[in-house]
C-alpha cells in the first residue's frame, strides 16, 4: 500500500506521516510544493529522511510559475472575490496541490493521497474534491478526521513516542494556523477566535502597517495583455516575478490586509486575518484597465457571474464543469483587456490614477463637454428618454386609479 501525502516538513504533517506509516502500514510519498510562502523546503527532505522515507519517494517541486499562471490569474481575470472582501489566497491554492498529489500518486503505482487539513475547514473539502475531479477512483485519507489525537498534549507525547523533532515553540499550543503562498498569508484560530478583538499586531507577517508606510507616496504602471498582467514599469515579466514583485511593493506600503468573518462551506463562520499585498494591487489594476476596454455589456455580464465563480473556488469546485464553463465566459471578455495602468501607492492604499490603451473603448470625441463637432447628436438623447420613460408612466398612471 503506497499513499502520497501533502508534507510541509512541519509538526503536524510530520505526525500524519509517522502516523499512516504505523497506523495504515503505509509506504509514504511525500510531495512539498514551492507555492512562494517564503520558507526552505530543503529542511523538509532532511525530515522526510530522518522519518524513514526513501530519497526517491521525496518530492519537492517549485510550482510558483504554474501557480501563478494556471491558477491566480485566470481567477483574477474575473476580479473574484468572495462575500465582497476575501482574494481566495488559499482556496485557489488546494486544487494545484491536489492535481501534483494525483500526478505521482499516478506515477508511483499510489491508490491513496493524504493532507493534513482537520474536519472543520473548507481546505479538507477543497483537496478531496479536486482529488475525485481527476481521479474517480482515487482514495483520500484524512488523519485528523480519523485518530485519536484531539488535543495538543496527545499529539507532542506521539511525536515523542516516534522521535519526531519539535521545534520548542511548538511544544505548547500554536499561537495561530498560518497558511502562506506567493498570492496571500491567512491567520486563524487561537488569539483570533474572538471576532470582537482587535488581532495583536505580531500576526501581520508580510506587510508593515499603514501607520509605519513611508509617508511619500509610490507610482507604478502595469501592463496588461489579454487580461494577464506581464509588465511592471516597462519590464515584462513572468506571472510569478511579477506577483513576487508586486508583493514587495504591497508590503513596503501596507496594502492588503483584511480582518474577515467568512461563512466557511462546512457551515460555521470563521474570523481571519489575511495579507494579500500584491494580489491587491493586481486587482485593482485589472479593474482599472477593464475600465476603458471593456465593453459594458460583457463588463457588467462578468461582473454578475463574478460571485457564483468565487463562490465555486471557495467551495473547492476549481476542477468543475461549471467553473470551466465561467472560465471560458471571462477568458473571451478578456481578448482586448491589453494596455497599461498607472498606480499610487500610499499608507495602505491603492488607486489607479491613470489608464491607456489601443484597444481603449473611451472616446473623448463622444464624452467631451466641449464642441464635438457632430460626433453625437444631443437631440437623440430625447427620443432615447422618451420610450425609455414610456413604461414608467404607463405605470404611475395605474397607479394613480388604485391610490
Ligand atoms: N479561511 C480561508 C479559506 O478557507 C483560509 C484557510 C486557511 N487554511 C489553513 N490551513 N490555515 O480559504
Ligand atoms: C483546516 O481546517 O485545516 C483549516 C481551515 C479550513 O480549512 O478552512
Amino acid at each position: 500500500k503506497k499513499v502520497v501525502l501533502a508534507y510541509s516538513g512541519g509538526l503536524d504533517t510530520s505526525i500524519i506521516l509517522k502516523w499512516l506509516q504505523t497506523e495504515y502500514g503505509c509506504e509514504v510519498i511525500t510531495f512539498t510544493a514551492d507555492l512562494g510562502q517564503g520558507e526552505e523546503l530543503e529542511p523538509a527532505r532532511q525530515k522526510a529522511e530522518l522519518l524513514g522515507i526513501k530519497p526517491e519517494n521525496i518530492h519537492i517541486v517549485d510550482v510558483r510559475e504554474e501557480f501563478v499562471r494556471d491558477f491566480v490569474f485566470p481567477m483574477f481575470r474575473a476580479n473574484a472575490v468572495y462575500e465582497g472582501l476575501y482574494l481566495l489566497g488559499t482556496s485557489i491554492a488546494r486544487p494545484l496541490i491536489s492535481k501534483h498529489l494525483v500526478e505521482i500518486a499516478h506515477r508511483h503505482g499510489a491508490d491513496a493521497v493524504a493532507h493534513g487539513a482537520t474536519g472543520k475547514g473548507n481546505d479538507q473539502v477543497r483537496f478531496e474534491l479536486s482529488a475525485y475531479a481527476l481521479d474517480p477512483s482515487i482514495k483520500v485519507i484524512a488523519p485528523w478526521r480519523e485518530w485519536d489525537l484531539t488535543s495538543r498534549t496527545r499529539l507532542i507525547e506521539f511525536a515523542e513516542e516516534h522521535q519526531i523533532p519539535i521545534a520548542r515553540d511548538k511544544r505548547g499550543e500554536a499561537p495561530f494556523s498560518v497558511d502562506a503562498n506567493l498570492l496571500h498569508t491567512s491567520s486563524e484560530g487561537k488569539a483570533l477566535e474572538n471576532p470582537a478583538e482587535e488581532a495583536p499586531d505580531y500576526v501581520y507577517q508580510r506587510t508593515v502597517s499603514p501607520e509605519d508606510a513611508p509617508d511619500q507616496p509610490e507610482y507604478i504602471e502595469i501592463g496588461f495583455e489579454r487580461g494577464d498582467a506581464v509588465s511592471i514599469n516597462g519590464e515584462a515579466l513572468s506571472p510569478a516575478t511579477i506577483l513576487t514583485a508586486l508583493n514587495e511593493y504591497g508590503r513596503r506600503h501596507g496594502i492588503g490586509r483584511l480582518d474577515f468573518v467568512e461563512n466557511r462551506f462546512v457551515g460555521m463562520k470563521s474570523r481571519g486575518i489575511y495579507e494579500t499585498p500584491g494580489g491587491t494591487i493586481l486587482l485593482e489594476a485589472h479593474r482599472g484597465i477593464e475600465q476603458i476596454t471593456l465593453d459594458s455589456g460583457a463588463g457588467h455580464l462578468k461582473d454578475s457571474i463574478m460571485p457564483r465563480y468565487a463562490e465555486l473556488i471557495y467551495n473547492g469546485f476549481w476542477f468543475s464543469p461549471e467553473r470551466e464553463m465561467l472560465q471560458a465566459l471571462i477568458d473571451k471578455s478578456q481578448e482586448h483587456v491589453t494596455g497599461t495602468v498607472r498606480l499610487k501607492l500610499y499608507k495602505g492604499s491603492v488607486h489607479t490614477v491613470g489608464r491607456w490603451s489601443d484597444h481603449s473603448l473611451y472616446s473623448e470625441k463622444h464624452v467631451t463637454f466641449e464642441d464635438d463637432a457632430g460626433a453625437y447628436d444631443q437631440k437623440d438623447a430625447a427620443g432615447f428618454i422618451r420610450l425609455n420613460a414610456l413604461r414608467l408612466k404607463l405605470v404611475a398612471n395605474r397607479n394613480a386609479r388604485f391610490k
